[in-house]
């Protein structure tokens, strides 16, 4: 059944940019229904309740590369249908009116067009048909204004009102309809504050004890007009004051006016990232007992699970789960509060291979980057984030690798080809792009980057580490064209340009670059196989950890490889270090400042309590989170020696810095455990496998079945 049926209709009470239309259409049904679905979709975020109740995901129909995609929503509506019916469908502008420079989209904003038809099949075999049409009505409701980052305001006194017909309107909509290819936004875990208290400024603060995405509920008592007024915060200041700086424009505030009695609440057309709710006003009956934190993420399924001895490592482990769900909303974000949460290409490709193991989210990237594909300009110019909001014309390294980095990566997780195949096209695309805009052949040279974002070796003042720009792009430009030749050979594809292209890139990168000269430059070089000197370019990156006091000092691009880098090169022991190390900076210096998610900057919060800056200072980007693929790939030892872990290849690196450690992961060929400790001089290593592995212990190795295995290892 396709979503032809049904017109697209409009209402001009949107004067605001913010404002809230409320379609509503009345119905009677003279059979006993068989089956009955709803298509459904908005130019904005859509509620829909029916008689009552509200069938609806939360924020559909999502946040997509609207220009070019229109998805809608199809629910099984057979038990909520009766003999008399009423739909009530709410559109706030959501997401859908970002692309201000597009005209068609501003159009359809504007009015908050909406489409929507009711299949319904009846029980003697006969079939009918509710679509939206000029029937439908119009008006304003208790909603009166909502926006993504400035929030939500609800007046539960008003009644509907201004009531109008619905207008139905002729757009170029149809051809873009899509039903929903991503995973499905839900409410996930409900979170009850963990304290309340006074600030020293004498705030009213409530804590839910941990960072998150989604939306306060209440349920409280109150007299007609007494107003409830809600900011969000992720963290208090140094003071233990609300802190809401860092969220710069968006006002993410939620303005209620309650009706007389017994009521309940929550937003329905945008959402926050929060961890404190300041009551800024409130009845005086309110009290902190009466809010529930919803929790809102795409629902993808968790397939990671990483304990060790050690209490900070673990709780950092659980910080990057939850900043993956915090910010696996629809899209891959780069963090979920502040007047940004975009889907930043760089930040995806960085985190793609812990996203992957921690949760399957094959469908969730496969539907972004299909988006890419479509923003991809014909010139194979990859955008910065996706859906592309921006229309600036900025490509980067590390960036728009995103294009061949994370389609190869959901392929080695989960095997399955279809997404190469849907994606080689792209891929190649931006390696043919890189040299075309190149000022030098065979480099990725001359041109903008962002470069190592937010490296701790930056200058002063900038935002982006002293790695040099031009090698880290000609590193990508290696490395992006050496996975268009492996997803090649894995299609089928004649991939012998590619290859003279690769041989030529790295036989200039290796002239233009003999030495690496800063921690994220010897990562990329030693992990993407840019040195020919592996030993040496191993060593230099030990003392430049070692020469500026035993820490990292990469950003963005060089943190993913980092201890990769070091381990595979003969220092595990050093990996480890950097990883353990609890004193700033570090991965776990956050977790020891209190952090539940992973900050965007190592630090954001420094030990005075002070904050690095308002400007750029998230407490929930994944980007750093990218360290435990190597917990569970190196500690751990689980890596696929076939793609999909159609054949899996254990080899554990334990250190003495952990008692013990245990890593699961839910392949597609299912369950595979790995647990070591170090006991009475001795290493025992358990395993279970679930299909043909090689399993690694020190220099010896094994080829297994599917099973349960132990080893003893002596010290
Ligand atoms: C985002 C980043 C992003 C960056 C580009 C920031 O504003 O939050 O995570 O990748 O811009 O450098």
């Amino acid at each position: 059944m396709d979503f032809h049926q049904g017109e697209w209709i409009e209402c001009a009470l949107a004067t605001e940019r913010d404002t809230v239309v409320v379609y509503k259409k009345s119905f009677s049904l003279r059979k006993k229904v068989a089956k009955a679905e709803l298509f459904i979709t908005a130019c904005g975020v859509y509620c829909a309740i029916l008689n009552g109740k509200r069938i609806s995901e939360p924020l559909a129909p999502g946040f997509d590369s609207y220009p070019y995609r229109m998805p809608y929503q199809k629910y099984d509506v057979t038990d909520c249908l009766g003999k008399e019916n009423t739909i009530r469908v709410s559109v706030g502008r959501g997401w859908y009116g970002w692309w201000h420079w597009d005209s068609r989209i501003c159009e359809n904003s504007k009015n908050r067009r909406m489409k929507a038809c009711f299949f319904i099949e009846y029980q003697d075999g006969t079939q009918a048909i509710v679509p939206s049409d000029d029937s439908w009505t119009a008006c304003l409701g208790q909603c009166e204004r909502s926006d993504i980052y400035d929030g939500e305001a609800y007046n539960a006194t008003l009644s509907d009102r201004e009531e109008t017909n619905a207008r139905a309107v002729e757009t170029d909509l149809d051809g873009l309809l899509i039903l929903s290819d991503g995973e499905k936004v839900c409410e996930h875990e409900r979170l009850k504050p963990v304290s309340s208290f006074l600030t020293p400024k004498g705030e009213f603060v409530i804590d839910f004890g941990q960072n998150l995405t989604g939306y306060i509920e209440f349920s409280i008592t109150a007299k007609a007009n007494e107003a409830l007024e809600i900011s969000h915060a992720e963290i208090l200041d140094g003071d233990g004051n609300f802190y809401t700086e860092n969220y710069r424009s968006a006002k993410a505030k939620i303005y209620y006016i309650c009706k007389d009695g017994k009521q309940e609440y929550k937003p329905q057309h945008t959402f926050f990232g929060f961890r404190y709710i300041r009551l800024d006003k409130k009845p005086e009956t309110v009290k902190a007992e009466d809010f529930t934190a919803i929790v809102v993420h795409s629902d993808i399924k968790r397939t990671g699970y990483i304990q060790t001895s050690n209490s900070i490592l673990n709780r950092f482990f659980e910080n990057v789960i939850w900043g993956q769900k915090d910010n696996f909303l629809d899209v891959p974000t780069d963090c979920p509060q502040r007047d940004e949460r975009q889907g930043w290409t760089g930040d995806a490709q960085v985190f793609c291979r812990a996203a992957t193991y921690n949760f399957d989210c094959e469908k969730f990237f496969a539907r972004w980057l299909r988006m890419l594909r479509l923003e991809q300009t014909a010139h194979g110019f990859v955008p910065t984030i996706v859906p592309d909001t921006s229309n600036q014309a900025v490509l980067s390294a590390g960036w728009g690798d995103a294009a061949t980095v994370c389609p190869w990566q959901v392929y080695q997780t989960y095997g399955n080809a279809a997404i190469l195949r849907e994606q080689f096209q792209s891929m190649q695309a931006h390696v043919r792009c890189i040299g075309t805009r190149s000022k030098k052949p065979y480099l990725w040279f001359g041109n903008w980057h962002f470069g190592d974002w937010l490296g701790l070796d930056a200058p002063e003042g900038s935002y982006t580490g002293s790695s040099d720009k031009d090698f880290i792009a000609s590193a990508f430009y290696a490395y992006s064209t050496s996975l268009v030749i492996k997803a090649g050979e894995v299609l089928g594809e004649n991939v012998d340009e590619y290859k003279t292209l690769y041989a030529k890139i790295r036989q200039t990168f290796l002239s233009t670059f003999p030495q690496p000269k800063t921690q994220t430059e010897c990562a990329l070089a030693l992990y993407f196989g840019l040195t020919d000197d592996k030993e040496k370019t191993a060593k230099r990156l030990v003392d430049l950890i070692k020469n500026c006091g035993n820490h990292l000092q990469t950003g963005f691009i060089g943190t993913p490889y980092l201890l990769h880098a070091l381990s595979e090169n003969g220092y595990t022991e050093v990996a480890y270090e950097l990883l353990l190390r609890e004193e700033y900076p570090s991965w776990l210096y956050s977790v020891k400042q209190g952090a539940t998610t992973v900050w965007e900057h190592w630090d954001g919060k420094n030990e005075q309590g002070e904050f690095w800056s308002a400007d750029m200072n998230s407490f929930n980007h994944y980007a750093y989170g990218a360290a435990v693929d190597w917990l569970y790939s190196v500690a751990g030892g689980i890596t696929p020696e076939k793609a999909g872990f159609e054949k899996i290849r254990i080899a554990p690196k334990p250190s003495k810095t952990l008692d013990w450690l245990q890593v699961r992961l839910d392949t597609r060929k299912g369950k595979v455990a790995v647990k070591w400790q170090n006991k009475d001089g001795k290493t025992v290593y358990e395993i279970e496998t679930p299909t043909d592995t090689s399993i690694v212990i020190g220099s010896k190795s094994y080829e297994v079945k599917k099973g349960c295995y132990i080893f003893e290892e002596n010290e």
